[in-house]
């Protein structure tokens, strides 16, 4: 199991819950040997979680005036653009192995480490500033 910080914000925590349980789900599959298309369509949902959940904290930085929202941004731009890259190398190739490995290991250290400190700190401002606002 990830061992990762509750933020500020209940929609953030909510969505790093689904995004853990899409992860999982989808390393289970994997161990399963499931075939090819319930692996992609998992895959397909944690591209699109990500991609959701990217965008709306992309909108309250903005919309709070988070200082440094265009490092954080870039951030999320890599990351999409890597999980897509995986995803295209797994439907060209069909490497379990990679697939796996990348999920465990990489996606795991990243949103481990992504959530303690870029989340924890934009969630942490984006609330107080919605608490100055009301
Ligand atoms: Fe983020």
């Amino acid at each position: 199991m990830l061992d990762y910080p509750q933020v500020a914000l209940d929609f953030m925590n909510r969505d790093h819950a689904e995004f853990i349980t899409l992860r999982e789900n989808l390393l289970a599959t994997i161990s399963a040997q499931a075939p090819e298309p319930d692996v992609d369509t998992l895959l397909n949902e944690l591209l699109a979680h990500t991609h959701h959940h990217f965008a709306e904290e992309e909108r309250l930085m903005q919309e709070t005036g988070f200082p440094p929202y265009a490092m954080h941004k870039s951030e999320h731009e890599r990351v999409l653009a890597d999980m897509s890259a995986r995803s295209e190398h797994w439907k060209q190739g069909r490497n379990t192995v990679a697939l796996r490995e990348w999920l465990d290991r990489d996606i795991g250290d990243w949103f481990v480490n992504h959530v303690n400190s870029m989340d924890f700190v934009t969630a942490g401002f984006i609330n107080a500033q919605s608490g100055e606002r009301t």
